[in-house]
């Protein structure tokens, strides 16, 4: 695949030096933070077949099967204060969607904040990492990582993923190329990756249009409590604006939903 992926590459992407393949790796994210703290460049990319420590938002974990998915992170260095970056995570689905749709002609939904939807179903999901300059708010760099299913059948999935995850391939009914889904992943990130800082209020109104959460009743998830609440809106850094049964509402940016169904 690693050859494969190559030869799809965009012709403006800085080069194949700074794309590191593994057949199997702990984490890509985990592995491109160490590439990062050892000076690597904006854009670097480490992509692998097999994880075998995917993480996932909140701590959770990332099934990563080899030769079924698609396991990529992105080193950036935007050159700016954290508090400007708080879109990043919804800077990067909106990516992803465009390169998955590029590719297949399907386009997932966006379950706030970070997670790829199909048919009600997880395709896959985004984890970012920033890292500070000691003892400022400078952004020394960012790691974005996504993990896309691809290839999988519903057998393929453990037990527990089986009714909550499905893979693109099922989505659309024909085979994915991975190597090409990935090209057009890299080719999307690095181009997002251009204009982060200045295409803010683009990057949200695509991203408001891909929200499936968006006019849900849901329940909010923080820390140990479960409020039910409805999603109204969405503003300029990717918070979920919330309406609580009281009439207040609130702007969120940590914490995850889940729809209430009546
Ligand atoms: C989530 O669902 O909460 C986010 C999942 C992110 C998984 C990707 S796979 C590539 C990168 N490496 C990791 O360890 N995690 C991300």
């Amino acid at each position: 695949m690693k050859e494969q992926l190559i030869k799809h590459l965009p012709p403006d992407y800085p080069g194949t030096k700074h794309i590191h393949w593994f057949d199997t790796i702990d984490s890509t994210n985990t592995c491109a933070k160490a590439l990062a703290q050892d000076g690597a460049p904006q854009g670097t990319v480490v992509i692998a077949d097999r994880q075998t420590g995917g993480r996932g938002r909140m701590g959770r974990s990332f099934s990563s099967p080899g030769g079924m998915g698609i396991y990529l992170s992105m080193i950036l260095r935007p050159g700016c204060d954290a508090t400007e970056l708080m879109h990043l995570t919804c800077a990067v689905a909106v990516a992803m969607c465009d390169a998955i749709e590029a590719v297949s002609g399907f386009r997932p939904g966006l379950k706030w904040i970070n997670d790829l939807i199909a048919k009600g179903k997880k395709l896959g999901g985004i984890l970012t990492e920033l890292s500070l300059v000691p003892g400022t708010a400078s952004v020394d760099f960012a790691v974005v990582g996504i993990g896309i299913n691809c290839c999988q059948t519903v057998a393929d999935f453990p037990e527990e993923l089986q009714n909550i995850a499905i893979s693109l391939q099922d989505v659309i009914g024909n085979p994915v190329d991975r190597a090409k889904l990935a090209a057009a992943m890299i080719e999307s990130l690095w181009k997002m990756s251009r204009t982060l800082l200045v295409e803010k209020s683009t990057v949200m109104t695509k991203y408001k249009a891909d929200c499936i959460t968006l006019g849900q009743d849901i329940y909010l998830l923080q820390d140990d409590e479960k409020r039910p609440c409805r999603a109204i809106d969405l503003n300029l850094d990717g918070a979920l604006i919330v309406a609580y049964p009281d009439g207040t509402s609130q702007a969120v940016n940590s914490g995850e939903v889940s729809v209430r169904h009546q």
